[in-house]
């Protein structure tokens, strides 16, 4: 009879090994299984998935296209979209569509690149700017997520370009660098739906670290029983979201499951937790994940507008803006130093708003 310890053990040993073969999920698809292992096994989060999900298939994430609206009308948008979704795509952004779908071919490139080739990328050396792995947090989640990464960081710049893998060496620069400058002008717009002065979240530093996430979520044979990412909020100030045309996303919208279609051309941007937290909940993180499919590779390319290295960050404190508050609206959040911020969100799974329960007043 297995107890509940020599389960775990197994699982760990499980965990351990597929750590070490350092060939991701796309290596188990590769390898021929027609069942999925254990370890991705997520019952529970999964008894609430079809319901909810059809039911909004109505609804979804405000469209807003940047360059054909009045500016006071974008202002207004944007306030909407932030305030009561935390999600919108936006449109007319300025980053030719060539860039994009050469971004995803060049993350999929990697992925799909021989196994050899990916393994000295392979690590969970928080540390390196670039690197492959697979479940960011592996040895934490209770079950590990049908997706593998292939992450750089940029503070403010990114590595060398021999540091890059050759295979998407040239877009992962030129991409980094057109999303930067749209976080920019992002968070000009999100300052000014705040009253604040136009450079006020730049100055914060806001855009001025990022960490490129190059999700694969390979087709999955049995998607019912795994997520390609299970619930969770985006511990950053902003993300921006590139997205090949295989659906999964889904935000948690009043409590309804809902559905973010792959718009050609468009990106996703959504509220992190740490701008939650400088708005004094104006500005909502919310819930996100998605879901694995039996098509695929689905391919995503996350822009985090923060910076993963502890050894790295910036020393600025971030706390509820002064501005914003008043009688009405006292501060909600402690002030924290961005270090502090990283060593939670590390030493947490992932799930739910992680960086910001610690920090509640
Ligand atoms: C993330 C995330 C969504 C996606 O990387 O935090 O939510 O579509 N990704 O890959
Ligand atoms: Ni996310």
């Amino acid at each position: 009879m297995a107890s509940l310890e020599s389960f775990s053990d197994l699982k760990k040993a499980q965990v351990q090994a597929f750590d070490d073969s350092k060939t991701g999920v796309k290596g188990i698809l590769d390898s021929g299984i027609t069942k999925i292992p254990s370890i991705f096994h997520v019952n529970l989060e999964k008894s609430t998935q079809n319901s909810p999900t059809h039911e909004s298939s109505f609804t979804t994430i405000p469209i807003i296209d940047l360059q054909h609206i009045k500016r006071v009308e974008l202002v207004d948008q944007i306030k909407n979209a932030s305030k009561n979704w935390g999600f919108f795509q936006v449109i007319n952004h300025g980053i030719p569509l060539h860039v994009l779908d050469e971004m995803i071919n060049g993350i999929c490139r990697f992925h799909e690149q021989d196994a050899e080739a990916k393994k000295p990328f392979y690590s969970r050396d928080k540390d390196k700017k670039v690197r492959y792995f697979s479940n960011g947090k592996l040895f934490r989640d209770m079950a590990a997520n049908w997706r593998d990464t292939i992450a750089f960081a940029a503070n403010p710049n990114l590595p060398n370009p021999e540091e890059l893998p050759a295979v998407c060496r040239d877009i992962v620069a030129e991409y980094s660098k057109q999303v930067k400058a749209l976080g920019v002008t992002i968070f000009e717009l999100l300052s000014e739906v705040l009253g604040l002065n136009l450079s006020y979240l730049n100055e914060m530093e806001c855009a001025k670290a990022l960490y490129i996430m190059g999700q694969y979520y390979p087709q999955c044979p049995e998607p019912e029983l795994t997520m390609g990412i299970a619930k969770h909020t985006d511990c950053a100030f902003m993300t921006i979201l590139l997205q090949n045309q295989i659906e999964g996303l889904q935000v948690l919208h009043e409590n309804r499951w809902v559905n973010v279609p792959p718009v050609h051309g468009a990106l996703v941007v959504n509220i992190g937790d740490i701008l939650q937290l400088m708005t004094n909940d104006t500005f909502i993180s919310v819930n996100h994940r998605v879901l694995s499919r039996n098509i695929g590779p689905r391919i995503s390319v996350a822009t985090f507008f923060m910076n993963f290295t502890i050894s790295e960050c910036t020393s600025k404190v971030y706390g509820p803006i002064k501005e914003l508050l008043s009688e009405e609206n006292p501060p909600i959040y402690r002030d924290i130093t961005m270090k502090e911020i990283l060593t939670n969100y590390y030493a947490k799974g992932i799930s739910g708003n992680a960086c910001l329960r610690p920090l509640k007043l």
